[in-house]
């Protein structure tokens, strides 16, 4: 058997042998956003480090934890902390947790990260809803053997980030009076930052926010069928728009300034989401 499948039953078993609960949504937690999890009704937590062979964290402010509860009566299975590329994991493991919760039965994966904003009009601690992606410069998480169990050898990206689910999390902000922008988010590997010149470039072909994480867990989620959609706090002006250095602790400090913002938007939309029902 394809080894990385194999090694993502064994994560399944971990989970399986500890609860029998079917998420309808699964989400990611992004930086600032931890505490979210605790939002989590009646929670059964489980910490990476007890699911056989799940990647874990290195990076300050993610935590590393499984969450399966409720939020407003929405099944959810929540990540608080991910891994990323630069942190020296394969790809492969760096989607290995979105598989899972695909595989715990969730139909629907919400993605959340910080982002730089590249796009002039951006400010830090604006929300970006992602309506595509770039991922030409990272590596496509579906290179290798292909696993049949989980979908086909070449999908469709047409449209990676459900206009559906889009729909839904506009309305739920403009109800809820949380500004929204709409635009292209590009991933690069990291960890450094990108220089104003990549920022010059990637923003002449169409992206309106950079950051390290996402594109390659949403490819994942499309691939086996999951419905996507992701919301991005830009945390900071990118490189050369700004005219500061860019740094870790801006990020962090952003992130946790607006998360209580983010936070009704990312709750609001789920109950949404939840309310609306499966595709
Ligand atoms: N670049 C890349 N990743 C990021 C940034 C950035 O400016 N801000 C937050 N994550």
């Amino acid at each position: 058997m394809n080894k990385n499948y194999e090694k993502l039953l064994r994560c399944l078993d971990s989970v399986r042998k500890k609860t029998d609960f079917v998420p309808q949504v699964a989400l990611i937690l992004g930086s600032g956003l931890g505490a979210f999890g605790y939002e989590v009704e009646n929670p059964t937590v489980i910490p990476y480090s007890e699911i056989d062979g799940f990647p874990v964290s290195t990076v300050p402010g993610h935590k590393g934890r499984l969450i399966l509860g409720q939020l407003g009566g929405v099944n959810v299975v929540v990540m608080q902390g991910r891994v990323h590329y630069y942190e020296g994991y394969s790809v492969s493991d760096v989607v290995l947790p979105t598989r899972l919760m695909g595989l715990l039965g969730a139909k629907t994966l919400f993605l959340t990260n910080a982002s730089g904003g590249i796009n002039p009009d951006y400010r830090a601690g604006d929300f970006m809803l992602i309506s595509d992606h770039i991922m030409s410069f990272f590596p496509n998480p579906l290179i290798g053997e292909n696993i049949e169990q989980l979908g086909p050898r070449f999908p469709d990206s047409s449209e990676i980030y459900s206009k559906r689910l889009r729909g839904i999390i506009k309305r739920t902000a403009a109800e809820n009076g949380i500004p929204l922008r709409d635009g292209v988010y590009c991933q690069l590997t990291g960890p450094s930052f990108e220089s104003p010149a990549e920022i010059r470039m990637l923003s002449r072909m169409g992206a309106d926010a950079v950051g390290m994480s996402t594109a390659c867990e949403a490819i994942a989620a499309r691939h086996m069928g999951m419905e996507v959609c992701g919301i991005s706090c830009v945390t900071n002006q990118a490189a050369g728009i700004s005219p500061n250095p860019l740094s870790h602790e801006e990020v962090q400090e952003t992130a946790d300034r607006v998360a209580p913002l983010f936070k009704t938007l990312i709750r609001r939309s789920i109950i949404n989401i939840g309310k609306a029902g499966e595709q």
